[in-house]
C-alpha cells in the first residue's frame, strides 16, 4: 500500500469532529477501498485550547490557515468552518494552490457557487459538496450523475433537520417551540445562528443548490422565496391533523413552460404523501424526472456522524481522482439562463384560519370576496367560538397566488373579519 494522502481540515466543530471520528473508526476499511490511507495532517480552529468532542493530538491544531493552505504535501482541503467570509477566502486560496476541496457549506455555495466552480474549473481541481444538502443523504451526486440523463420536473424536499425536529415534537408531543429548539441545538442540528433554520434561510440555501443542479441554471439564495415556521401555532398543526394533513417546512423547485419556481415555506402535506411520514431530524428529497419518474432520497439531514458520512465519501472521491490524475471531471452544470417565475404566478391550494364576527351573512360576504377573485373553496369549517367571534378554517382549490393575495387584502379590510390568523399553502396532493 502506498503512503497516506494528507488532508487539511478547516474546522473541528460538530461536522469536523464527526469527520475525525469516522476516519478513526473506519480508517482501515477506507484505506483498503482507496489503496492508500487518509491522514488528517493539520486542523484549523479558532481556539486551540477548547475541549473537543473527539480525541486529537494537540499538535495537529493550528490557528494559522497558511500552515495548511501553503503546504504542498496537503492535496485535499475539507472546509467545515461555516460562514461566507474566511471560508470563501480559504477555499479560493486552496483551489488556486491546486488543492481539491470538500465542503459542507451551503451558505457559501448558495451565494458564491459560480465563483467557486469557475475557480475550480480553471485550476482543474475537484470541488465536492455532498454534505451541503440533506446531511448524510446522497442527493448531489445522484442529481449530477445517476439522474443526469433526465429532464428534472420537480424537486420537493424536507431539507432542514432542525425545523422538522421541532414540528415533529410540537405535533406529536405538544411540546413548546423554544424548549424543542434548545434540544435540537444541543444535538448539533442547528446552525450557529438558529434563526437561519427557523426562518427558512438554511432550507432556501439548500433549495438554491438543488434547483441549480436540477434545472441547469444558476439559482442563488436571494432568488428563493422563503417563509419560516415561527408563525405556526400548535392550534393550526392540530387543525391540520384533524383535516388529514401534516405540517412540514417544504422546499419546492419546479420547472414548467413559464419558468422556474423555487420557494421554501410551511405547507400542509396530505398524510398519505411520503413526505408526511418524514419525522424528527430526518430529511427527504422527492425528485421527479421524465425518465425515472418519482424517486425519494431519505435519511438523517443533520448531525455529526451523518454529515461526516457525506464529507468522507467526497474526500474518498477526491482522493481517488488524485490517484488516477482525473480531477475536475464534473464541473459546474449551469449551462442555461432560465427565467424565474414571480411568486404571484405560482398555483397552489391554501389553508386559512379566520376570526370573524358571528352573525348571518358573514360567510356569504367572505365567499363573495373569494369568488370575485376566482378563489374556489373546497371546505369551510367553523371550529370554535371565541366569545362573540367565530373561528373559520377554510381550504381552497388550486388558485394563482396573486388572486389569493388580492382576496386576502380585501378580506383584511372587511369589518366582519377580525383577524386573518393563519395562511399556509397546501402541497403534495393531486397536481402538486
Ligand atoms: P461548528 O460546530 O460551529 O464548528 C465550526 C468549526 O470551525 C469550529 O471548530 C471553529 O473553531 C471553526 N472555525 C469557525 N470559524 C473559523 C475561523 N474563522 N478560523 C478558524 N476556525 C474557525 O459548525 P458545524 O455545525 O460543524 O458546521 C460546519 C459547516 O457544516 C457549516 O457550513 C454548516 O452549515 C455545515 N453543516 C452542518 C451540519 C450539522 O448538522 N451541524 C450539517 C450539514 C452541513 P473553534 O472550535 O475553535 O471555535
Ligand atoms: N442546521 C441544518 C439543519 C444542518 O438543521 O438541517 C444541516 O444542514
Amino acid at each position: 500500500m502506498s503512503g497516506p494522502i494528507n488532508i487539511g481540515l478547516l474546522g473541528l466543530g460538530t461536522v469536523g469532529s464527526g469527520v475525525v471520528r469516522l476516519l478513526q473508526q473506519n480508517g482501515g476499511a477506507i484505506a483498503q477501498k482507496l489503496g492508500r490511507p487518509l491522514k488528517i495532517s493539520r486542523i484549523l480552529v479558532r481556539d486551540r485550547h477548547r475541549t473537543r468532542q473527539v480525541e486529537v493530538s494537540p499538535d495537529l491544531l493550528t490557528t494559522d490557515p497558511e500552515t495548511i493552505l501553503a503546504d504542498p504535501d496537503i492535496p485535499i482541503i475539507v472546509e467545515v468552518m461555516g460562514g461566507t467570509g474566511a471560508a470563501r477566502e480559504y477555499i479560493l486560496k486552496a483551489i488556486s494552490q491546486g488543492k481539491s476541496v470538500v465542503t459542507a457549506n451551503k451558505d457559501l455555495l448558495a451565494l458564491y457557487g459560480k465563483e467557486l466552480f469557475d475557480a475550480a474549473e480553471a485550476s482543474g481541481v475537484d470541488l465536492f459538496f455532498e454534505a451541503s444538502v440533506g446531511g448524510g443523504i446522497p442527493i448531489i451526486h445522484p442529481l449530477k450523475e445517476c439522474l443526469a440523463g433526465n429532464r428534472i420536473r420537480q424537486v420537493i424536499g424536507i431539507v432542514n433537520g432542525t425545523t422538522n425536529y421541532i414540528l415533529t415534537k410540537m405535533s406529536r408531543e405538544g411540546r413548546d417551540f423554544a424548549e424543542v429548539l434548545k434540544e435540537a441545538q444541543s444535538l448539533g442540528y442547528a446552525e450557529a445562528d438558529p434563526a437561519a433554520d427557523i426562518e427558512g434561510d438554511d432550507a432556501a440555501r439548500k433549495m438554491a443548490i438543488l434547483a441549480s443542479i436540477a434545472f441547469g441554471t444558476r439559482i442563488t439564495y436571494p432568488d428563493v422565496y422563503r417563509e419560516g415556521i415561527s408563525n405556526l401555532t400548535a392550534q393550526d398543526i392540530s387543525y391540520a391533523a384533524d383535516l388529514g394533513y401534516a405540517v412540514k417546512l417544504l422546499g419546492i423547485a419546479r420547472e414548467d413552460e413559464e419558468g422556474i419556481e423555487v420557494r421554501v415555506h410551511p405547507a400542509l402535506v396530505p398524510l398519505n404523501h411520503p413526505l408526511a411520514a418524514v419525522s424528527d431530524v430526518f430529511n427527504a428529497i422527492f425528485v421527479e424526472g421524465d425518465a425515472v419518474g418519482e424517486t425519494m432520497f431519505y435519511g438523517r439531514g443533520a448531525g455529526s456522524m451523518p454529515t461526516a458520512s457525506a464529507v468522507v465519501g467526497d474526500i474518498m472521491e477526491a482522493a481517488r481522482n488524485i490517484q488516477h490524475k482525473t480531477r475536475g471531471r464534473i464541473s459546474c452544470t449551469c449551462f442555461y439562463d432560465k427565467p424565474l417565475k414571480p411568486m404571484g404566478a405560482i398555483i397552489t391550494k391554501y389553508y386559512l384560519r379566520l376570526v370573524v364576527v358571528d352573525r348571518p351573512g358573514v360567510l356569504a360576504s367572505i365567499a363573495g370576496v373569494f369568488g370575485e377573485r376566482e378563489v374556489s373553496l373546497a371546505s369551510v369549517i367553523q371550529e370554535r367560538m371565541l366569545g362573540e367571534l367565530a373561528e373559520l378554517v377554510l381550504i381552497t382549490h388550486r388558485v394563482r397566488e396573486q388572486n389569493m393575495q388580492d382576496a386576502l387584502g380585501v378580506l383584511a379590510g372587511l369589518p366582519v373579519v377580525k383577524e386573518i390568523a393563519c395562511v399556509v399553502r397546501v402541497e403534495g396532493g393531486e397536481s402538486g
